[in-house]
């Protein structure tokens, strides 16, 4: 008889071993899967000092777990988050953007997929073609719903009555008064007589319309070709796809950005 220790179970051995090897991905590699650029570009950033894990200063080297750390980088997080989708739809006219619909029209979410549930981040009219983003990302949501009436969303409006004269436009462009105000100032061209390709920040209610009909040049047809860096003429009234990595870091650096010119511009 040797008094040696019992030899653990095998499975307990196995735990241990795993235990031992390095746990979660490298954080340049989930970086570039996120569209920072190269890993070697990655590992520049953080180098550089620009990255954060679970709000602690990242170190070259560092591996993340994709499923629980909050990696941030220039102090924007990067959508690693797991379980949230992001989907840009073409919403076609006659689609209502609430949850249902008392008169049976079709309703946005029958567009994309029914799980995880997705709500519209703001909303187009009925009458009203084009990009809606679509997400169960209830923050990102907020932050795009913040008082500083979020990120740019670019229209094409067809209006009656041919082509707006310069002076209108100008209108339009310095702010116009509306029922509910003046608006803020907008970009505004005019790419063909009687097509007008409008910018807006703000998210007033039938804003677009509200707005050429001020000038007497009702909107014919109103398609949103562009929301902050979101764009695709590619996707058909009726399509969906989801968002790029890229484009969802793109679209979480003009919220912050927003917010940031907002707060500082609030500031006491
Ligand atoms: N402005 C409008 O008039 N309608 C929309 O759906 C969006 C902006």
């Amino acid at each position: 008889m040797t008094n040696r220790e019992p030899e653990p179970p095998l499975w307990e051995q196995l735990a241990e071993q795993s235990k031992q090897l390095p746990q979660g991905e490298r954080l340049q590699k989930v970086m570039a899967v996120h569209g920072f650029g190269s890993r070697r570009v990655c590992e520049d950033i953080i180098a550089e000092g620009r990255v954060t894990v679970n709000g602690v200063l990242a170190e070259l080297g560092r591996r993340v777990d994709v499923e629980v750390d909050v990696v941030s980088v220039d102090g924007v997080e990067i959508g690693v988050r797991p379980g949230l989708v992001y989907y840009l739809l073409n919403k076609p006219v006659g689609v209502v953007t609430t949850s249902s619909d008392t008169h049976g029209r079709p309703i946005v979410v029958d567009y994309v997929p029914a799980e995880p549930r997705v709500f519209s981040v703001g909303r187009l009219d009925a009458d009203t073609e084009g990009l809606l983003l679509m997400t169960n990302d209830g923050e990102l949501a907020n932050r795009i719903a913040h008082p500083s009436h979020g990120v740019e969303k670019e229209y094409l409006a067809e209006v009656a009555g041919g082509e707006v004269y310069q002076g209108a436009i100008r209108r339009l462009r310095d702010g116009i008064e509306l029922e509910d105000g003046v608006t803020a100032p907008a970009k505004v061209a005019q790419p063909s007589p009687g097509i007008l390709r409008i910018v807006i920040h703000e998210g007033r209610n039938r804003q677009v319309r509200r707005m050429c009909e001020a000038i007497g040049h009702p909107v014919t047809r109103l398609v949103r070709t562009r929301i902050g860096p979101l764009s695709d003429r590619r996707l058909k009234p009726g399509e969906w796809r989801e968002l790029t990595q890229p484009e969802l870091r793109l679209l979480t650096e003009a919220v912050a950005l927003v917010a940031q010119r907002y707060d500082s511009d609030h500031e006491q």
